[in-house]
């Protein structure tokens, strides 16, 4: 399916502001592959399609994810928002017809992140964070400044920066994230690249 078909697709099923961010993914993706030497048709793919688990509440999404025959794990019975990115990369491969690894992994880990991710992977994890319509917190020019100059240490930052907001609002911690800032933490000299 061609990037224009999806689009049509995806603004009819997702409410408007969820669309306009999908849109704000897609071509902040775009700007990244061309910075860091990917294929930036997957990269508008990907950004695409990241949220397309996300046209329906999560309540929602856990009946459409076990007629699908999904299964959840333990933590995202926990984290009811986690769930869209399990079902989103399954709707990427059956409904839109996705069949790259790459981009169906960094719909599946772009809430998250995690250790050792592609740089397709880095890239969406950082253009769902950084898009144009995100509102301004704290710390979002530093990731965005850092995102087209050393990408490390953007989804570093950008891990960080979650973890401070679910600690500061109480909210459950997926481990994932925390494994995503510790890998990435330059100072535990773990970086991949
Ligand atoms: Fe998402
Ligand atoms: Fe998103």
């Amino acid at each position: 399916m061609d990037l224009e078909t999806i689009q049509k697709k995806l603004e009819k099923k997702l409410k408007k502001s969820r669309y306009q961010h999908t849109l704000g993914v897609m071509f902040t993706a775009a700007s990244m592959a061309m910075r860091f030497d990917v294929d930036i048709h997957k990269a508008m793919l990907a950004g695409l399609l990241h949220d397309c688990g996300k046209f329906c509440p999560p309540k929602d999404q856990i009946k459409l994810c076990g007629k699908l025959g999904l299964e959840l794990t333990e933590i995202e019975k926990e984290i009811p928002p986690m769930i869209h990115a399990r079902l989103g990369a399954c709707l990427a491969e059956k409904e839109y017809g996705v069949e790259d690894e790459d981009i169906l992994n960094a719909i599946l880990h772009h809430t998250t992140g995690r250790p050792q991710m592609s740089m397709l992977e880095k890239i969406i994890f950082l253009a769902d964070y950084i898009e144009p319509g995100r509102k301004m917190i704290p710390g979002l020019e530093e990731v965005r400044h850092l995102s087209f100059k050393d990408i490390d240490a953007a989804v570093c930052m950008c891990a960080r920066n979650t973890l401070d907001y679910l600690e500061k609002t109480e909210k459950r911690i997926n481990p994932l994230t925390e494994q995503t800032y510790l890998f990435y933490d330059d100072t535990r000299g773990k970086r991949s690249i």
